[in-house]
C-alpha cells in the first residue's frame, strides 16, 4: 500500500504524468468580432463546445490514453487575411489539426491543404 502511495506522491508531486503525456495541439479558429455586420456568428453560440470536448478528453485516459490536447484559438473577425495570420500563427506554435473556418475558407483551406493539414469547418455559410 505505502509503495502505491510513494508511487501517486511520485506520480504527481512531481508531474511524472504530464511528463509522460504527449502533447497534441490544435487549432481552433472562429469569429467573435467583426468589423462590419456578419449574419449568423456561430462562434459565439457554439465555441463552449470544442473547450467541453477537449476537457472531456483530457480527462478521460481511456479516449486516448498517452496524450493530452491543448486547444489555441482566434478570432479570425471574418477576414481572409485575418485568417491566414492566424492559421499560420497556430501552425508556427506546433498545432497539427484546424477547426475552423466559419466565414469562407478557401484561401485558408489551400495554405493548410499545401502543407498536408487536416483543417475541418464546422460551419457552411449559406450567404457566401
Ligand atoms: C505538455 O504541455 C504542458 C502545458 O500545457 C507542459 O507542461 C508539458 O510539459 C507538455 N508535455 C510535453 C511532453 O511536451
Ligand atoms: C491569436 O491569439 C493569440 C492568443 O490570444 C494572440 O496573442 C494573437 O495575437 C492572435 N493572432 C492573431 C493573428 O489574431
Amino acid at each position: 500500500m505505502l509503495w502505491l502511495l510513494s508511487l501517486q506522491v511520485l506520480i504527481y508531486e512531481f508531474g511524472l504524468v504530464s511528463a509522460t503525456l504527449q502533447n497534441i495541439t490544435i487549432g481552433y479558429l472562429t469569429v467573435d468580432k467583426t468589423d462590419t455586420f456578419v449574419r449568423d456568428r456561430q462562434g459565439r453560440v457554439i465555441s463552449g463546445a470544442i473547450s467541453y470536448a477537449v476537457e472531456k478528453i483530457n480527462e478521460n485516459p481511456d479516449i486516448l490514453p498517452d496524450y493530452h490536447i491543448n486547444i489555441i484559438w482566434n478570432d479570425t473577425k471574418a477576414s481572409t487575411l485575418v485568417g491566414i495570420q492566424c492559421l499560420t500563427e497556430q501552425w508556427k506554435l506546433g498545432a497539427v489539426a484546424f477547426f475552423g473556418f466559419e466565414d469562407s475558407c478557401s484561401v485558408e483551406a489551400r495554405v493548410a491543404a499545401a502543407w498536408n493539414l487536416p483543417l475541418i469547418s464546422y460551419f457552411f455559410n449559406f450567404y457566401f
